[in-house]
C-alpha cells in the first residue's frame, strides 16, 4: 500500500499516462482526419455553427458529429461554445482549412485518405520485412496508386506541393545557380523548384524529368509562373532515362524514397550523363545522430509508404561514391535537416 506514494509509484503513473496520451494521439489524429474530409474546418470558417446544422451540411449522424466535435475541441481542435450547441473555428482549426500553400492542411488530407491509413496499420510488416506496407496493405504500390488513380495523384501531388513551395524558394537562395546553362530537375515533381530558378536567372533552363501524369500538373504551375516557354518536360523513368549533357542536375526528396541499390542505380545513371563540369545536387534531409522525433516520423512514414529511408550525409555520400562521384561541398537549406550536397564525377 504504501509503495503507491512512494515517488517511483508516481513517477510510474505520470508515465502511464503519457504513453496512454501517446496511444490515444492516434485515435485524435483519425478524429481530424474526418473533421477534414467532412469539410469542417471550411464549414466552421463563416462562424460557429450548431452540430446539427453541420450533420445537415455533410450528411452525418448529428449525435455522432457532436462527439466527434466535442473530442476535438477539447484537444483545441474547433472550440466548444458550451451554449446552445454551438462549436466554433479555432486557431488550431483554422489551420487545416484547405489551402494549396499549406503543408499542414494539404498532410492532413493526404494522411486521412483511407489507403494511407491503412498502410500504417500494416507497420509491422515493414518492421519485420525491411519492405514498404504500403502495397501489402492496398495490393497496388504507392507509386502505382499515385500514379493510376487520379485522386490519389491529386493528394499526393498536393501535399508534396505545399512543402516544395516553401522549399523551393530557399534553394536558389543558397545555391547559386547564377553559372548554370540547364538545370534537369529529376523526378521535379509539379516543377516548383524548377519554377523559383528560371524566375531568379532569365538565363537558365530547365528541364523535367518526371512521370507523365505528374508532367501534366508541372505544365500547368510552370505556364502559371511564366516559364513555361524556358523548360522542356520530359516524360520517363528515371532508372531508365536521364537527359544528357546538362551543366547541373538536380534531385530533391527522390533519393529518399528509394533502397540502396536503387539509390546507387540512379546516381549511375545521372553520373553517366554528368560531363566533366557538370554537378549534381542531391537535395534531401539529411539526418544526423540528433534528428527530431518529427524527422523521424518522416523517416518511418518512408517506410511505410515507399520502403526509403532518411539518411545521413556520410551515408548518401557513400553511396554517392559506389556510382563514381565525389562530394564537393554541403549547405543547409533552411531550419530544418534538409541540406543541398553537391557531388562531381570522381
Ligand atoms: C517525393 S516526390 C518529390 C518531388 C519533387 N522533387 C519535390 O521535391 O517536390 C518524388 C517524385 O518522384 C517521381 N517519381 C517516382 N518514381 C519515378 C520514376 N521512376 N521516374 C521518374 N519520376 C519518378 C514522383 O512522381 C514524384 O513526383
Amino acid at each position: 500500500m504504501a509503495a503507491e506514494h512512494t515517488p517511483s509509484a508516481a513517477s510510474r503513473a505520470a508515465a502511464e499516462k503519457t504513453v496512454d496520451e501517446m496511444l490515444q494521439g492516434a485515435w485524435k489524429a483519425r478524429a481530424i482526419h474526418v473533421a477534414v474530409e467532412l469539410g469542417l474546418p471550411e464549414l466552421l470558417a463563416g462562424g460557429p455553427r450548431t452540430a446539427a446544422e453541420l450533420a445537415d451540411e455533410t450528411g452525418a449522424h448529428a449525435p455522432s458529429l457532436r462527439r466527434l466535435l466535442r473530442l476535438l475541441a477539447s484537444t483545441g481542435v474547433f472550440t466548444d461554445l458550451r451554449r446552445d450547441d454551438l462549436f466554433g473555428q479555432s486557431e488550431l482549426s483554422e489551420v487545416l482549412r484547405f489551402d494549396p500553400a499549406s503543408p499542414v492542411a494539404t498532410d492532413a488530407r493526404f494522411q486521412a485518405a483511407h489507403w494511407h491509413w491503412r498502410a500504417w496499420e500494416r507497420l509491422g510488416h515493414s518492421i519485420r520485412t525491411g519492405r514498404d506496407a504500403f502495397e501489402h496493405a492496398n495490393g497496388v504500390s504507392f507509386w502505382t496508386k499515385t500514379h493510376d488513380d487520379p485522386e490519389a495523384r491529386e493528394l499526393f501531388a498536393a501535399a508534396m506541393d505545399a512543402v516544395s513551395l516553401v522549399e523551393s524558394t530557399l534553394v536558389p537562395e543558397v545555391h547559386d545557380f547564377s553559372a548554370s546553362r540547364t538545370v534537369v530537375d529529376i523526378g521535379g515533381g509539379r516543377g516548383s523548384l524548377v519554377a523559383a530558378i528560371l524566375e531568379r536567372h532569365e538565363h537558365v533552363r530547365g528541364v523535367i524529368l518526371e512521370r507523365p501524369n505528374t508532367l501534366e500538373q508541372a505544365r500547368r504551375l510552370l505556364t502559371e509562373r511564366g516559364v513555361v516557354d524556358r523548360c522542356d518536360l520530359v516524360p520517363g523513368d528515371f532508372f531508365d532515362t536521364i537527359p544528357e549533357g546538362a551543366d547541373t542536375y538536380v534531385i530533391k526528396h527522390v533519393l529518399h524514397d528509394w533502397g540502396d541499390d536503387d539509390v546507387v542505380r540512379v546516381l549511375h545513371r545521372v553520373a553517366a550523363r554528368m560531363g566533366e563540369q557538370s554537378r549534381l545536387l542531391v537535395i534531401d534531409n539529411l539526418l544526423d545522430e540528433d534528428a527530431t522525433a518529427s524527422s523521424l516520423c518522416v523517416d518511418m512514414l518512408l517506410l511505410v509508404l515507399v520502403g526509403g529511408v532518411e539518411r545521413s550525409e556520410a551515408e548518401m555520400t557513400a553511396l554517392a561514391e559506389k556510382a563514381g562521384l565525389r562530394q564537393h561541398h554541403s549547405v543547409a537549406v533552411g531550419p530544418g535537416p534538409q541540406r543541398i550536397v553537391e557531388y562531381r564525377r570522381a
